[in-house]
């Protein structure tokens, strides 16, 4: 087994240990966060770092890269409070990808990548039309991480998903709905049906259901 070390990290070239550490937490979440400026002009990006932070309330972070640079998803979403994160269809991931390029803010990342902007329920953040599973969202707190990135804590505010992405019980049927999701930088995946346990309790080995 190739054992790695923080000197080993460090002293990587840039690219090879940007490509390495971004696949250290295994498969993400793919996203694609939709806000829109004080002139109306949309943006749409594609965020791995979603992640959840607490069911009642419902509270979701996701995590931008340092803001020394413009980042438009993050002036956005700090102008209007809100923002929207929508799944990546699998067969929508190279118009997903194409997202992350770095285009000026007038342009719409809705129109350049072929994705379509949809207003729902007075909210003002676009959701994306094309994903089976959309959340909107609210700034709630932003928390600085010592490198410079900002973990940004909304709550969430609506849920629109297709019916057949919501079990009897309440969870999500995630392979139903077509939702891929992320490798590093550079992997969009397919995902299969899970393999499903109910609430582990000591002594009782879990089984499958
Ligand atoms: C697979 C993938 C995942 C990404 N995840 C994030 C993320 O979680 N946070 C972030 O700030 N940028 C992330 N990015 C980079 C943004 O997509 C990229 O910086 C984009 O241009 C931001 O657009 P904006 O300036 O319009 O906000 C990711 C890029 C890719 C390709």
């Amino acid at each position: 087994m190739r054992h790695l070390t923080a000197a080993d990290i460090k002293n990587f070239e840039r690219i090879y240990r940007l490509n390495l550490v971004n696949g250290l937490p295994g498969f993400k979440p793919a996203n694609l966060v939709g806000t829109a400026a004080p002139d109306g002009a949309t943006n749409l990006a594609v965020f791995s770092s979603a992640l959840h932070l607490g069911s009642d309330p419902a509270l979701l972070g996701i995590v931008t890269r340092p803001t020394t640079v413009p980042r438009h998803t993050y002036q956005n979403l700090k102008s209007s409070g809100c923002y929207t994160l929508n799944h990546v269809p699998m067969a929508l991931a190279t118009q997903a990808h194409y997202t992350s390029a770095d285009f000026g803010p007038e342009i719409s990342e809705f129109e350049e990548c072929g994705f379509t902007a949809v207003y729902r329920d007075d909210f003002p953040a676009p959701y994306v039309a094309e994903s089976a599973l959309s959340i909107g969202l609210r700034l709630r707190e932003e928390l600085a991480i010592h490198n410079g990135t900002v973990l940004l804590v909304g709550t969430v505010e609506h849920v629109y998903l297709r019916e057949e992405g919501l079990r009897d019980d309440g969870t999500l049927d995630l392979a139903a709905l077509g939702t891929a999701c992320i490798s590093g930088l550079d992997g969009y995946h397919e995902v299969l049906p899970p393999v499903r346990f109910g609430y582990a309790r000591p002594g009782q080995p879990p089984v499958a259901q």
